[in-house]
């Protein structure tokens, strides 16, 4: 990870909690921002020295519509703004307001839910949380459909190759685009597939996680689609997540990316498909509920802001 940018590299730990946060209309939000910025570098910073072990971090993301009412540098990051929904035959890409994205990681609760409390402590008098997802690692880093997720994520240094803004916009370089969908799975419909249907949706073989040979893999397979090749890929931070009361079973996808086009193109693959109809199957069994874009600023510029 570059010193100066939030910690938008680092791998998937045991308790995440994502929270999504809009302004409330006709109040000035600028002295809050500026304090949610404030708090954002001292909560990463008290975390390494408190926690060193822990990998506890919490990340902020601005929406576009933020940007501009919170009057942010411009031009702005060259590709942020509102999300447009992808609609397929079948399935559609949905896209949700969202002002504020918080992706708060550490291997225990008690750390999230700090950092949580004191983000809302500052936000509440101005914005609405509108999304609070409390997501676990589920056995071995398997979402809760049963698949491990996040093998073919880049590793090493192609985390910040594929995570980060680069040199195509300077002034916003070491930044990052942040993608979040909240995924509710079907898992009755789900469970009633046999394993060996289930692995064709997914593309890999669920106990031992190896992929299908491309003469065995279904081209409407999720990894068949999803791969759009070797220089397009995205750093993903899915976690499971579920409520026995709501029976809401899901997945958060959450992606980082030097560039927003690559996951858009992932998306078209998915739900408009490729050629289009044949769209990706594990649509069938999770349905997106939410969909926004974010940019995440580097430390410098949270400096900046506050
Ligand atoms: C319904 C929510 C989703 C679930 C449960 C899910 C689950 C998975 C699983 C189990 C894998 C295989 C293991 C791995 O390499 O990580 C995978 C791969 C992948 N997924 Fe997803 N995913 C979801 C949504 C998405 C979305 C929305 C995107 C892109 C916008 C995406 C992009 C990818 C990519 C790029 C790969 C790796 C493909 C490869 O190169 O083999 N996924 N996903």
């Amino acid at each position: 990870m570059k010193p100066d940018s939030q910690n938008v590299t680092d791998y998937t730990n045991n308790n995440t909690i994502f929270m999504v946060w809009n302004f409330n209309n006709d109040l000035d939000v600028k002295d809050v921002f500026s304090n949610v910025c404030k708090l954002i570098i001292n909560l990463n910073n008290s975390a390494n020295v408190r926690f060193p072990v822990s990998r506890a971090s919490c990340v902020m993301g601005i929406g576009y519509e933020a940007w501009l009412r919170l009057q942010l540098p411009a031009p702005l990051p060259k590709e942020l703004a509102n999300f447009v929904p992808i609609t397929g035959g079948k399935h559609t890409a949905v896209s949700s307001k969202g002002d504020l994205h918080f992706h708060i990681r550490a291997d225990t609760t008690s750390i999230c839910y700090d950092m949580a409390e004191a983000i809302a402590d500052i936000l509440a008098p101005v914005a609405t949380c509108t999304e609070e997802i409390h997501g676990f690692r589920y056995w071995d880093s398997r979402s809760i459909l049963g698949f491990v997720d996040g093998t073919e994520n880049p590793h090493g240094q192609d985390r910040e190759l594929f995570g980060m803004i680069g040199d195509d916009d300077p002034d916003y370089k070491g930044g990052s685009y942040l993608f979040v969908q909240k995924y509710i799975h079907d898992l009755k419909a789900w469970k009633n597939l046999p394993t060996e249907q289930q692995e064709k949706v997914i593309g890999r073989y669920k106990p031992n996680d190896i992929e299908m040979s491309d003469e065995v893999k279904p081209s409407n397979s999720h990894i068949a689609l999803a791969n759009v090749g070797d220089d397009f890929k995205i750093v993903r931070d899915n976690m499971p997540f579920g409520n026995m009361a709501t029976n809401d079973m899901g997945t958060y996808f959450i992606a980082y990316a030097s560039t927003f086009s690559t996951v858009q193109k992932m998306l078209t693959n998915m739900f408009i498909g490729s050629p289009a109809g044949n769209y990706d199957r594990i649509l069938d069994f999770s349905t997106a509920k939410t969909g926004s874009l974010f940019y995440v600023p580097t430390f410098d510029m949270l400096d900046d802001f506050s």
